[in-house]
């Protein structure tokens, strides 16, 4: 068999752990040939690629980034960019190919799926949101890199009485802020799902202090906006792909409270550090557990699949039910935190 594997999207800790799952299974176990493309489904588009033998993946395991590159380029973005994808996969007889990205990387696995390619998807994103898999790798080291932070933040926030309000990423979803929030005790956690209220969040900080506490940590998730008409909010805009480029919940939180409550606030945005770097144990096992059974996948035919954690197994779920909706955080795991507004 002959396998081409892509990365693309935002990157993630955990990717090359599949690369290399996908080497081992498929060349060594198999007998298999891999190719890589390089940048997502632009090297796909491009036919720009490399051939991934054993040497090729030594020592990617526990390595941040993608060693194939990423870009969030779509298939869907260019006229004949199905045709064209169609076509280099015929000429470099290609038998699979597996590509490993987050909702926008999925919904295009799925165009070409439907367009009659041999697609096996694995699900990779921090932030937690793909439906249909319990988990996706990268947010176990996300939430790390994130409950690391709010453990730090503490002590400088307590020695200058300050409120500290620290942005995660979570463009629709909050569980890096829920998670990261719960792990590290913060004050008060705001997520996309539950637009917030500024006179609550005001009195909840307020009444910490009026507790005789020193300081205060808000987690925000960036994609979390005030309900309707409470609070002046700049959502900001999107870029040329459709994404949020947000104006920064945590700035214009800080400047508010501020105001409201007359402490020191400060916004601290942990941006894209919560993506870099190596990756947990927890996410290079799921991460090669998911390449090793995309390749199980294609060696049996079942295309038009992305395979999924389920408990404690591993599954194969069709795309199309993968890409219908985000997994957002279910009401019922606010009640377990009483911070969460
Ligand atoms: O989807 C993953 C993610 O890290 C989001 O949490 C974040 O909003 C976005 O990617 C950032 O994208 P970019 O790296 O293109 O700025």
């Amino acid at each position: 068999m002959r396998i081409g594997v892509l990365t693309s999207g935002g990157d993630c800790p955990g990717l090359n752990a599949v690369i290399r799952s996908v080497v081992h299974r498929a060349v060594v176990d198999h007998g298999d040939e891999v190719i890589g493309f390089h940048d997502g489904w632009r090297g796909l588009l491009e036919a720009d690629h490399r051939k991934l033998d054993l040497d090729a993946v030594g020592g990617i395991l526990a390595l941040g980034g993608t060693i194939l590159g990423s870009s969030r380029v779509q298939p869907a973005q260019l006229r004949d960019g199905v045709e064209r994808a169609k076509g280099h996969v015929a000429e470099l007889g290609l038998d699979a190919v597996i590509p490993i990205g987050g909702e926008g990387t999925l919904k295009a696995a799925r165009l070409l799926s439907d367009a009659g390619l041999p697609i096996v998807g694995v699900p990779k994103t921090i932030d937690n949101d793909i439906a249909s898999t319990d988990v996706t790798f990268g947010f176990d080291t996300a939430v790390g890199v994130a409950t690391e932070a709010l453990d730090r933040l503490k002590t400088t926030a307590e020695s200058h009485q300050r409120v500290l309000i620290v942005e995660v990423m979570g463009r629709h979803t909050g569980w890096i802020a829920l998670h990261s929030g719960m792990a590290a005790g913060a004050h008060a956690i705001v997520v996309p799902e539950r637009p917030f209220d500024i006179d609550e969040l005001t009195k909840v900080v307020g009444q910490r202090f009026d507790a005789g506490k020193r300081f205060a940590i808000v987690v925000v998730a960036e994609g979390a906006k005030p309900r309707e008409g409470t609070m002046a909010f700049d959502v900001g805009a999107t870029d040329v792909y459709g994404h949020e480029r947000f104006a920064g919940v945590a700035r214009q939180l800080a400047v508010e409270l501020e105001g409201r409550l007359g402490k020191e606030a400060r916004p601290v945005i942990l941006g894209h550090v919560q993506r870099g770097g190596t990756p947990t144990a927890y996410d290079r096992v799921l991460a090669t557990r998911f390449g090793w059974h995309a390749v199980e996948a294609a060696h049996r035919g079942a295309f038009g699949m992305m395979t999924a954690l389920r408990g404690t197994d591993i599954t194969l779920v069709p795309l199309a039910a993968a890409v219908e909706h985000l997994k957002t955080v279910p009401q019922e795991r606010y009640a377990e935190v009483e911070c969460v507004l």
